[in-house]
């Protein structure tokens, strides 16, 4: 079984300017090479127009600087000077790109990212491992990410680990990203895709080779059903009750839990819900009391989301609470 050992709060900072791998590098430098050419000209600017309105103010002489025209030096200077500029930054903006983006054929996904209203689906080729949100990570090594979408246009962008990249349905993006240091790197989906935009949160979780490879054997698992132990406790009764509620309740037309006749990929794979720390693509804690009230009402407390109230009974909820917490 996999452990919590990940769940501390080691969450970095999310800035281009808190890089965390040689391609988020790359694009901080050319940020601040940027930020810099434009600062030096803006202040170029600031400073003659202050010197100017000072010198030729009116009441002073002369009124009016000399006028000067076809001067070619100085035409080869302002013509020469933006274009180099330009030509510089391009340049540079190319091999950025290149270090970043994949060459044209290099298409061997380590994971393949779905942007979906309002959440994330990732999944894992060769190992049948799908999951949501919180996406697993080795560190220590130039992975290739797949970038899609499976409804509308959302937008990729772990700012801390390199290239924001759009998401378009029936398009495939790549991007590369190689993690230097374990942790937890958040973002956001960074183009407008309908009313819970803002809540489309992406938790990268990096973690060593060791780690990741014991994530991966214990994602791949089939879901933990709540027989498999006997009912010790009450909670495992009342995870006992939920089980066949989930299937029922018509959950598992839109979300999967491996091992189980619940298959649906509409909504969130929730194999193994349970490990989770957030929900709802990090809009809360994973927990009963949000589990419970997200049952109760999702509409409430995400407007707009997909999942439809059901209008269960209280105890339905407990039941389905108590079935979805043991997902491990
Ligand atoms: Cu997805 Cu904005």
């Amino acid at each position: 079984m996999y452990g919590f050992k990940w769940i501390f709060l080691d969450v970095r900072p999310s800035s281009i300017f808190s890089a965390a791998s040689p391609q988020a590098e790359r694009i901080r430098s050319l940020t601040a090479g940027f930020l810099a050419a434009a600062a030096a000209i803006l202040l170029l600017v600031v400073v003659l127009t202050v010197l100017f309105a000072i010198r030729y103010r009116s009441g002073r002489r002369p009124k009016e600087p000399e006028q000067v025209s076809g001067n070619r030096r100085l035409e080869l200077a302002m013509i020469g000077v933006p274009l180099l500029l330009v030509t510089g930054f391009f340049f540079w903006s190319m091999r950025t790109m290149n270090a970043v983006l994949p060459d044209r054929g290099q298409h061997r996904p380590d994971v393949i990212i779905t942007g979906r209203q309002w959440f994330w689906q990732a999944s894992y080729p060769g190992t049948g491992v799908m999951t949501a949100n919180e996406i697993h990570l080795p560190v220590g090594r130039r992975l290739l990410l797949q970038l899609n979408a499976g409804d509308v246009i959302h937008d990729w962008w772990v700012p801390a680990l390199g290239g924001k990249m759009d998401m378009i349905p029936g398009v495939d993006n790549y991007l590369w990203v190689t993690i230097r240091e374990t942790g937890i790197y958040e973002g956001a989906c960074s183009e407008f895709c309908g009313q819970e935009h803002a809540w489309m949160r992406i938790r990268v979780v990096a973690e060593s080779e060791e780690d990741y490879a014991r994530w991966l054997v214990a994602e791949g698992a089939v879901a933990r059903s709540p027989f498999d132990t006997g009912a010790r406790v009450a909670r495992d009764t009342l995870a006992q009750a939920g089980a066949p509620l989930f299937l029922s309740a018509t959950c598992g037309s839109c979300h999967r839990v491996a091992g189980t006749a619940a298959n649906g990929v509409v909504g969130p794979d929730l194999t193994h819900f349970a490990v989770r720390q957030t929900m709802l693509a990090g809009m809360q804690p994973n927990d009963s009391e949000h589990v419970a009230a997200w049952l109760a009402d999702p509409q409430r407390i995400k407007p707009g989301a997909h999942m439809p109230r059901f209008i269960l009974p209280p105890d339905s909820i407990r039941a389905l609470t108590a079935y979805l917490e043991q997902l491990k």
